[in-house]
Order: structure tokens, then C-alpha cells, then sequence
């Protein structure tokens, strides 16, 4: 504890009250954490409000002590345990799975019938997409929530949501949603209550009687949705103002330097938590703190937000972790897991989606160069953090190539990024890709993707061509179309198994198990029309999940890998998330090579991103103590005879898209 900031006499008095039911051992609990976090909390809040952040600290540890008293006995022993094992997320066992609920299960109900289904991908970390009730219409696939008390009537109740969190857990599955703090739906009671003219909810937002200001922002400030929703504010005639809006008109963002809204946002995730919810994933979260003369993201005071918001949680509910969607610049994303004076005090999981980039531009260019730049010149993260990694997600692509990095390896970025976008839409002449553009912004020239991973790694072109071949095809196109296909499946087993083997959570996207393609009907849904997103949240298709251990399919092909993957995956401690990737300089570069040095043991992968023969140095591997190791991801030994001798020219052959994890074990 720190002694700046010691814990006011008067806080004692206030949590009496609320804390008086429990017994002696379990207030010593709560007022321990209070002792721990309130330096956290304070200094978070008087960072957003000045000295007014001394009652607002008071008020949240009363709010927590509440919610503390009213959590269920069974989630105070997960608080025990997960204080006595902070880590566990990092461990390599955690891996993820993301997917809307009416898509993948119908309803909450629907999910506990799936919980087997989940459990043999390995999967210990479900998120399932916003769930509470949103605005009626079009709500930005649940991220304009109208009430955060309730659960969308069609999936089912808040009771049905506990029921589901203590399934899970018994399952040893960790349910993650949303927490969307940037904005709420223009239908919400706040919006309401201020159109009505109630000050308190007025200040709730950040409105202007004219354009002077917004004028004045947008100088700066750069369009999310430049396609259906341009500029960053809305006119309201009820407002009579201008409302900030940075993303749909009807997602109005709230002010959170206002301390109520602090205040609000407590009492919702202290229900979660104490609903079940073990992670929280903070929704544009880098949009919360605006500053004039900037683009209004990752401002330094986000992280206070996040801060107060850690430490309340670590004190009402330590089980609770939060993680960052912040896809933001390389430069900017460790913030978000916390640096300087942040370390270890934000969140706990953040989107590696410079990786996640990287991924899919070294599957274009077959080529490892640029990425081998851009992740070693990433930043070192704390060893406290977390990567998500994923293929992709419910949301598009956006082509975040740094500047800097394209050109210290001769590319421009504004091209390469154009290129990576015309080939995963499919425009590029040799592509297979078949992503859709959304949001074309001809300002900027950025043009992001939507679509699977099977549509965009070309697996869904591939599996086409392949069922179209007869009788009639000729023996040579019936050849060449099934080694297309064959190509793909390796690419996309490649691609899984590199995030799978790069330490943290790695999260697949609902229907990618099963190589689902595109919804063609992506559009068929009143309100999806004009956001082509949804070609990329297929429901889960039965007739694959009954064909998923069938590996004469290309469902089971990809499915049976990865549970393959995960189950390897969980054994290996190598992989724990406290420790860093490194990845080596370039070699061949059309292999990936990545090691990771843990007390344990090393683990390397090596990952062959084109689909031709390459090779690997015999005497780097030799160095990194792999030289005749075990892919454990096939119990083979990778051209087992070759020795640093027998490798003739000293280099070991990679196949087209190979993916090989080679460990050492430590005793
Ligand atoms: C996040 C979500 C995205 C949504 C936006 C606004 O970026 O991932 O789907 O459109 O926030 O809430």
C-alpha cells in the first residue's frame, strides 16, 4: 500500500453499513482489498476529476462493498482462487472462442447445450457478443445497449445468463462480454432523460449548440464509419445541440469526465461480475477521453478510466479481469496493458492485432520480411499481460501497417496496405480471397475487409472449384484443383497453429473451426444492409458440426486440427503468456521462425507461410536446442535423420505451409 494516499477514516463508517451481515473473516477480506486498491482507485479518479475524485473514490468503494456482501459464496471462493493465482489467464490451456449467441446457440439456454461441443475444441474462454438489450433496429450488432439490466429479450433473461456463467464455470469455461462505455443507444434512459431536459443527463453527454466546436474536433478527428455514419456528431432537435457521436448517429458517446458516468458504469460491471462474467472487454475504450487538436483516442486519461475501474473490481470481485479493445497503432497498443505509471494496473488482456495483420500480409506475400520487422520492433509488453491473438474477428480488418516498418524494408504503406486490400477483396488478379470492402474511406484510401477466415485464406474459392470436378474434368485440372484446395487447408491450419503457439488467448471466431465461408445473406437481416460485417458472422452451420470429426472433410480436416491444438497446447508450459515471443531475423523469408524462452523449457515454431519447398538454418535451430526435436503438433521429428551433417547445404526442408512446434523440456 502506498502511503500517499491512505484510506480515509470516514470510508470505514460508510462501508459499515453494507459490510454488517458478514462475518468477521470476510469484512477483513473486503477491507484488506480496500487497503491494497484504494491508492489505485484514488489515483485513477483525482487523475479524471481533480479533487472531486476523493468522493467519487468514497462513493465507489461503498457501491463495491454492497456488491460484495450480495456476491454469491461460490464467487467469492473464485476471488480466492484466482488471487492466489493471478496468472490464470495467462496459462496456456485458456483458449478462446467468440461468437454471437443467436448464431451460434439460438439463445442462452441454447449455449449450455454447446458447453460439449466447446469443451472438445479445449475452449476455457467463451465471449459471447453483446447480449444486453440493445436499441430496436439496426444496433451495431449489440453495441447500442438500451438497458444494461436486462438481457435480450430473444436470447433469454439475466437469470438465464447466471445459470449459463455457473455452467461454464463448472465446465471450467470463463464467460467474457462486452462492456460497451463509450456510448450508449440514443433509446437508453440517460438519452431519454436529457432530451427531456433533465440537466443531470445532459451532462451525461457531450452536446453543442452549434458547429463551433464540433467544427473545431473535427479538424482532427478521423471517421470510424465514414460510409453510414460521416462526421463524428449528430444535430438532435430535442438536444437542441450538436451530440457527440463518433460512431452511429444513434450511438451517443457519453462524457466520462463526469463522475456520475464513473459512478453509473461501477454499479453495471459490479452486476456482471457478480452475475458470473469473469472478463469484461472495454469497447472502444481508447474513445472515452476527448482532447481538442487530437484524434480523440488513447488519450493518457483512458487509462485512468481503466485504472479506476481495475481497481474497484479488485476490490469488490478479484475474479473479474478486464481486457482492452484498443486496435490502435503497434506503438500505442502496450498502453493499454499498462506502462509507466499504469504497470500492471489496467487491463489484463489486449488484441494483438498487429499480429493478427501480419498474419494475413504474410499469407499475401508469401513473403515474412515485413512482419519480421514489425514484430521485433514492437514494444516489450509487461510480463503481466496477455495477448489475444485471433485470425480474425467479428469485426472487419483494418490494414494497420506502420509507415515506419514498410519502409525500412522498401515498401510504401499506403501501397502495401492497398494491396493487402485488393487482395483480400479479390481484386488482385492472382487472389483467392474473397472478402468484402467496408467503409471505403477515398479520403485516406483505406479500404477494410469483412469476411471469414476460410473466404479470406481462399479456402472457400478452393472448396468450390473441387466440388465442381466430375468425371468429365480432365485428370490434370482435377489434380491441379485438389491441390489448390489441399494448399488452403494447410495455410489455414499454418495460420491457427501460429497463433495458437505465440503465448496468450488465442480466440477463434465462431464458424472458423469449421471453415464456414462467407453468409451469402449477409444483407437478408432488417438493419444488417448497409454493414457487410455480417457476411463474416455466419450461424453455426449443423450440417458441418455433424461432419466435424470426419476427416475426409474439410470441416473435420480443420476442426480435428485444432482441437489437436489446443489440446498440445494446454501441455506446454513454454507457452505461458507471461513470457515473449521473439522472432528471429529473417532467414528464408518465406519461413517464420519464433522461439520462446520459458524457465521450462524453449519452444520454437517454425511456419513455412508460402506454398512452396523452403528451408530452415540447421545451426540456428541447433542454437536454439531443437536440432532433431519433436514436433509435438504431429508427435513427428521433422526430417528426423538430418543432422547438422546430413543436412548436406546445413539447411533442414520446410514443406509449403508446414507448421512445426519443436520444444525442449527442462527438468
Ligand atoms: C468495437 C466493436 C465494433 C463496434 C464498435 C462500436 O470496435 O468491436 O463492432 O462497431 O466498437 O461500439
Amino acid at each position: 500500500m502506498s502511503s500517499a494516499a491512505p484510506v480515509p477514516e470516514t470510508l470505514y463508517d460508510l462501508v459499515f453499513h453494507a459490510l454488517d451481515p458478514l462475518e468477521a473473516a470476510e469484512r477483513d477480506i473486503f477491507l484488506t482489498r480496500v487497503e491494497r486498491w484504494y491508492p489505485d482507485l484514488l489515483d485513477g479518479l483525482t487523475t479524471l476529476y481533480g479533487d472531486a475524485g476523493a468522493d467519487t473514490a468514497l462513493t465507489l468503494v461503498e457501491q463495491a462493498a454492497h456488491a460484495y456482501a450480495d456476491r454469491d459464496p461460490e464467487l467469492r471462493r473464485l476471488d480466492l482462487a484466482r488471487t492466489l493465482d493471478p496468472s490464470w489467464v495467462q496459462d496456456p490451456s485458456r483458449i478462446g472462442y467468440a461468437a454471437y449467441t443467436e448464431r451460434f446457440a439460438g439463445t442462452l439456454r441454447g449455449v449450455e447445450e454447446r458447453i460439449d461441443y466447446l469443451r472438445e475444441l479445449g475452449v476455457t474462454y467463451l465471449h459471447l457478443m453483446p447480449l444486453l438489450t440493445p436499441r430496436p433496429g439496426d444496433s451495431d450488432g449489440g453495441y447500442a445497449v438500451a438497458d444494461y439490466r436486462s438481457v435480450r429479450e430473444d436470447l433469454g433473461t439475466m437469470e438465464d445468463l447466471e445459470d449459463l456463467t455457473a455452467h461454464l464455470r463448472e465446465a471450467g469455461i470463463s464467460l467474457v462480454v462486452d462492456l460497451v462505455l463509450n456510448h450508449v443507444a440514443a433509446e437508453h434512459e440517460w438519452a431519454a432523460r436529457a432530451r427531456a431536459g433533465e440537466q443531470r443527463y445532459r451532462d451525461y453527454f457531450l452536446v453543442y449548440p452549434d458547429r463551433t466546436e464540433p467544427d473545431a474536433y473535427e479538424e482532427t478527428l478521423p471517421e470510424i464509419f465514414p460510409d453510414f455514419a460521416p462526421g463524428s456528431f449528430t444535430w438532435d432537435e430535442d438536444m437542441a445541440g450538436w451530440v457527440w457521436t463518433t460512431f452511429n448517429s444513434f450511438q451517443w458517446d457519453l462524457n466520462w469526465r463526469n463522475p456520475r458516468v464513473m459512478e453509473e458504469f461501477a454499479d453495471i460491471v459490479l452486476d456482471l461480475a457478480n452475475r458470473g462474467v469473469e472478463v469484461l472487454r472495454l469497447d472502444a475504450i481508447a474513445f472515452t477521453i476527448k482532447r481538442k487538436g487530437t484524434d480523440c483516442q488513447g488519450q493518457p486519461e483512458v487509462h485512468a478510466v481503466t485504472a479506476a475501474l481495475r481497481a474497484l473490481t479488485r476490490i469488490a470481485c478479484p475474479a473479474l479481469d478486464l481486457k482492452a479493445e484498443a486496435i490502435v497503432a503497434p506503438t500505442e497498443l502496450l498502453q493499454y496493458l499498462g506502462q509507466g505509471r499504469y504497470t500492471g494496473k489496467v487491463s489484463d488482456l489486449a488484441y494483438h492485432n498487429s499480429l493478427m495483420v501480419q498474419v494475413w500480409s504474410m499469407l499475401a506475400t508469401r513473403d515474412t520480411t515485413l512482419a519480421v520487422e514489425a514484430l521485433q520492433n514492437l514494444p516489450v509488453e509487461p510480463s503481466t499481460a496477455t495477448w489475444i491473438t485471433y485470425l480474425r474477428c467479428h469485426d472487419d480488418i483494418g490494414w494497420a501497417i506502420d509507415d515506419g516498418d514498410a519502409a525500412a524494408v522498401g515498401l510504401s504503406g499506403f501501397g502495401h496496405r492497398a494491396f493487402l486490400a485488393d487482395w483480400y477483396c479479390g481484386a488482385y488478379p492472382t487472389s483467392d480471397a474473397r472478402g468484402l470492402v467496408f467503409q471505403h474511406n477515398p479520403i485516406t484510401g483505406d479500404r477494410r475487409i469483412a469476411g471469414t477466415a476460410a473466404s479470406l485464406i481462399g479456402l472457400e474459392a478452393a472448396a468450390e472449384a473441387w466440388e465442381g470436378v466430375t468425371d468429365d474434368t480432365p485428370a490434370h485440372q482435377a489434380e491441379d484443383l485438389w491441390t489448390w484446395r489441399e494448399e488452403r487447408i494447410h495455410a489455414l491450419r499454418m495460420a491457427h497453429a501460429l497463433l495458437y503457439g505465440w503465448g496468450g488467448v488465442p480466440v477463434l471466431w465462431s464458424g472458423d473451426e469449421l471453415a464456414q465461408p462467407n453468409d451469402p445473406n449477409w444483407d437478408a437481416e432488417p438493419g444488417h444492409e448497409a454493414d457487410c460485417r455480417w457476411a463474416g458472422r455466419p450461424r453455426l452451420d449443423d450440417a458441418r458440426v455433424a461432419e466435424r470429426w470426419n476427416r475426409s472433410t474439410v470441416e473435420g480436416r480443420v476442426f480435428t486440427d485444432l482441437v489437436r491444438m489446443a489440446r498440445v497446447r494446454a501441455s506446454l508450459p513454454q507457452l505461458e503468456a507471461s513470457v515473449r515471443t521473439q522472432v528471429d531475423d529473417v532467414d528464408d523469408p518465406g519461413v517464420l521462425l519464433t522461439h520462446r524462452d520459458h524457465p521450462r523449457g524453449s519452444f520454437v515454431g517454425v511456419y513455412n507461410v508460402t506454398p512452396d519447398w523452403r528451408s530452415v538454418s540447421a545451426a540456428r535451430l541447433a542454437e536454439l536446442g531443437v536440432m532433431g526435436a519433436t514436433d509435438v503438433l504431429t508427435d513427428t521429428v521433422p526430417f528426423g535423420s538430418t543432422s547438422l551433417e546430413g543436412a548436406g547445404d546445413g539447411r533442414v526442408p520446410v514443406p509449403p505451409y508446414a507448421a512445426w512446434w519443436l520444444v525442449r523440456a527442462t527438468d
